[in-house]
């Protein structure tokens, strides 16, 4: 497909999570256009199939090539990445880049040499595709690593309850697990987990390295458009936001998510 630069780059995400990566990329980027997608009709992806998340990211790409002519597509969610970045990116090879979060928060690890043992948290559907587990013990199988599922955190920031009392305890059980125990760095593998940063930096006082996806995907796509000349040069982009259901909550949550309060849109699929 011959795209112009000056067309947007498409974001998706089971929700507004996904804000923390269009957010970043916006800062990285801003003369570039964004088409934000955010599937709340089905959040969350944590808990579904394989198949049915594959089926929900085919159907918002198609929409955002075919009615919002994106040039390139983001991920912007680690169940979405894990479940159904093969069929997309199949599908679209040599058509449109599509980027997932996984692999470049995989590099941005392997790169560290400080890490003597790793963490991963995220949601169910992420821990059980294995895929941060495959692509690490092929890539430094001289790492160990220890994956744990914590499935309450993204739901429960998306309900606005962190930097509280509630998010402290349920922090304190998930990062408590012994699984977890003797880690120096961690990988926040969802999309949400931006949000609850400090709290977990402030739960390992600091002395635990932690990974959060916004900005190594940011960079990542910087990187890939600057090579394949597809980045837009000029005047700060416009930027359109989209939900499959729409609540003011969800609205509300976007100034948290994407540092600005955004006007979201209704697009059921
Ligand atoms: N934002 C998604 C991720 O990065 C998690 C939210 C969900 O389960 O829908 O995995």
């Amino acid at each position: 497909m011959k795209t112009n630069n000056a067309q947007p780059i498409g974001i998706f995400d089971s929700g507004i999570g996904g804000l923390t990566v269009a957010s970043a990329i916006h800062q990285w980027m801003p003369q570039e256009s964004l088409v934000y997608y955010g599937d709340t009709a089905h959040l969350p992806y944590g808990d579904k199939s394989k198949e049915l998340i594959a089926e929900f990211a085919l159907r918002i790409t198609r929409f955002l090539l075919e009615e919002k002519k994106c040039k390139a597509i983001v991920i912007a969610c680690n169940t979405a990445s894990a479940a159904a970045y093969e069929p997309l990116r199949d599908q679209y090879k040599g058509i449109i880049p599509v980027i997932n979060v996984i692999d470049p928060m995989i590099e941005a690890v392997i790169a560290d040499t400080d890490i003597h043992r790793l963490g991963i948290i995220a949601t169910k559907t992420t821990v059980a595709s294995g895929v941060y587990q495959e692509k690490l013990s092929r890539r430094k199988p001289s790492l160990p690593y220890a994956a744990l599922a914590t499935p309450l955190l993204a739901s429960m920031i998306e309900e606005g309850f962190y930097d509280n009392s509630v998010s402290h305890e349920v922090l304190k059980a998930y990062l408590g697990d012994p699984q977890l125990a003797d880690i120096d760095a961690l990988v926040l593998a969802c999309t949400h987990y931006p949000l609850i940063k400090k709290e977990i930096d402030q739960y390992y006082g600091g002395r635990v390295k932690l990974f959060d996806s916004a900005q190594v995907v940011a960079q990542k796509l910087h990187h890939i458009l600057n090579k394949e000349q597809m980045n837009h040069e000029g005047p700060a982009g416009q930027n359109e936001f989209f939900v499959s259901d729409y609540t003011l909550a969800f609205e509300e949550a976007t100034r948290i998510f994407f540092k600005t309060s955004v006007k979201l849109q209704k697009m059921p699929l």
